[in-house]
């Protein structure tokens, strides 16, 4: 028997029952849905709906029942459709009639919006904080080898030299920013339902302002019909955990690459790394391609939910079930994502030599050597063309680049800028991939974190 049975002569088809149901996987919205429970119950004291003593037993029994769920002691029983109606049903079980004024003024769509706000809140801050770990990681392998460099590429073309820190402080811009949009997610999403009831409130003299507070909600709802239909801010939240998704893809891409033979940038600790079934000497970086692997699943996650919400009609609609399947899921996965992403580079050896020799490829110093004749008053198109014909006389007679300069009468000036590592100590503009523009990049990048974190409080 379900909760809602009293208008129905024949119970609910089994077929129907096993579509329906959402408890096997809204089970876990518990906690958050008890905390919204109390508030309501409290609401409903102030609003004179509820007496002292039943307000205070209400409060008790949803205490317990949490309890029973912490302790594993918590049973479903046969018409508990979802976290909601169980919780409800136990109430009732322990505080009889009391139990039984609990959802007054309330339905089931203001409640699971308010649940899953709450629940979402506080997962968007924990994903930030995981976030906010591996961005601190990224920075801390970057000290570790203060000084080393690798080419920068465009294209996957060897293009100019970057320090290392420059190059994992990029990645740290990009999570960071992620961060920001989880708490800017998490404050658009600070709006209390509670109180719209099934779509146009109620006759009732509640006040949602009231369970608005207790629940450290910036303000309640406008619009009812709005509160019980908006899940912009799963929808926010699954972008968000995707872009940090595809974020991780691309470091994870970059981490298959340099731990190849071809590049051998790096390795990664034995373990975070995984061995073959067959070839004995194989030394995977499989965290690395999950990562890349499982952001595509994030991706599906939000497409999944948006082309649920995109033919909806005002206001609930059962279709909004369907929410949160992908959104625990998607916070389930780039936590396993994140910390072992974290752990990977934490891992690395980073094989400077190897990657240094890279950096130190001549042809990288063809820019400069433009660069140069551009400061005795070349235009930059003209200084190009000079130089591009030098490394073509270079690739067509075999010779480096510096060989070419040292031996050309006009340039021979410039034999110089070929000396080894100095190309990177050449890139001094602002932001550059340099160690003299570093110490300031990496004071901004303190600093952002820093706020960030303060946000994130
Ligand atoms: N389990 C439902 C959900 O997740 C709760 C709301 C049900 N409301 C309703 N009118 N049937 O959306």
């Amino acid at each position: 028997m379900t909760l809602w049975s009293g208008r129905f002569s024949t119970p609910m088809a089994r077929a129907l029952w096993d579509l329906s149901e959402s408890y096997s996987f809204d089970h876990i919205l518990y906690a958050h849905d008890i905390m919204g429970s109390k508030a309501h119950v409290r609401g409903l004291e102030s609003a004179g709906l509820l007496s002292a003593e039943e307000c205070q037993l209400l409060l008790e029994t949803l205490d317990q029942i949490a309890q029973e769920f912490e302790s594993g002691a918590f049973v479903r029983a046969e018409g508990d459709e979802d976290i909601h109606m169980a919780i409800e049903r136990r109430a009732t079980e322990i505080a009889g009639d009391v139990g039984a004024k609990i959802h007054t003024a309330r339905s089931r769509n203001d409640q699971v919006a308010t649940t899953l706000r709450l629940f979402t809140r506080d997962a968007v801050a924990a994903v930030a904080q995981d976030t906010l770990e591996l961005i601190n990681a990224l920075i801390e392998v970057g000290a570790q080898h203060p000084g080393a460099y690798l080419p920068g590429y465009t294209h996957l073309q060897r293009a100019q030299p970057v320090l290392l820190a420059h190059h994992l402080n990029a990645h740290a811009w990009s999570l960071l920013r992620d961060v920001e949009r989880l708490l800017d997610a998490r404050e658009r999403m600070n709006i209390s339902p509670l109180g719209a009831g099934a779509l146009a409130g109620t006759s009732l003299p509640i006040q949602p302002q009231v369970t608005s507070d207790l629940l450290g909600f910036r303000e309640p709802f406008a619009n009812s019909m709005d509160a019980v239909s908006d899940r912009d801010f799963v929808a926010e939240t699954l972008f968000d955990i995707a872009m940090v998704g595809i974020h991780l893809s691309r470091m994870g891409e970059e981490l298959v690459l340099w731990t190849s033979a071809e590049f051998n940038f790096a390795t990664l600790g034995d373990d975070f790394t995984t061995g073959s079934s067959m070839l004995p000497q194989k030394k995977n970086s499989d965290v690395a391609e999950l990562a890349r692997g499982k952001s595509g699943r994030l991706v599906g996650n939000l497409t999944g939910l948006l082309v649920t919400l995109k033919g909806l009609p005002l206001s609930y609609n059962r279709d909004l079930q369907e929410d949160k399947e992908p959104l625990f899921d998607s916070i389930k996965q780039i936590f396993l994502m994140l910390s072992a992403m974290t752990g990977a580079y934490l891992s690395m050896t980073f094989n400077e030599g190897v990657a240094q020799f890279a950096a130190d490829d001549q042809f990288l110093v063809a820019i400069d050597v433009a660069e140069k004749l551009v400061e005795q008053g070349v235009p930059f198109r003209q200084a190009h063309e000079k130089v591009g014909r030098l490394v073509a006389e270079a690739v067509r007679e075999g010779k480096s680049l510096g060989e070419v300069v040292a031996t050309d009468e006009e340039f021979a000036q410039f034999a110089h800028l070929f000396a080894a590592g100095s190309a990177l100590q050449r890139r001094t503009s602002p932001g550059a991939s340099g160690p003299l523009a570093a110490d300031e990049q990496s004071e901004r990048l303190l600093a952002a974190l820093k706020a960030t974190s303060g946000r994130l409080g």
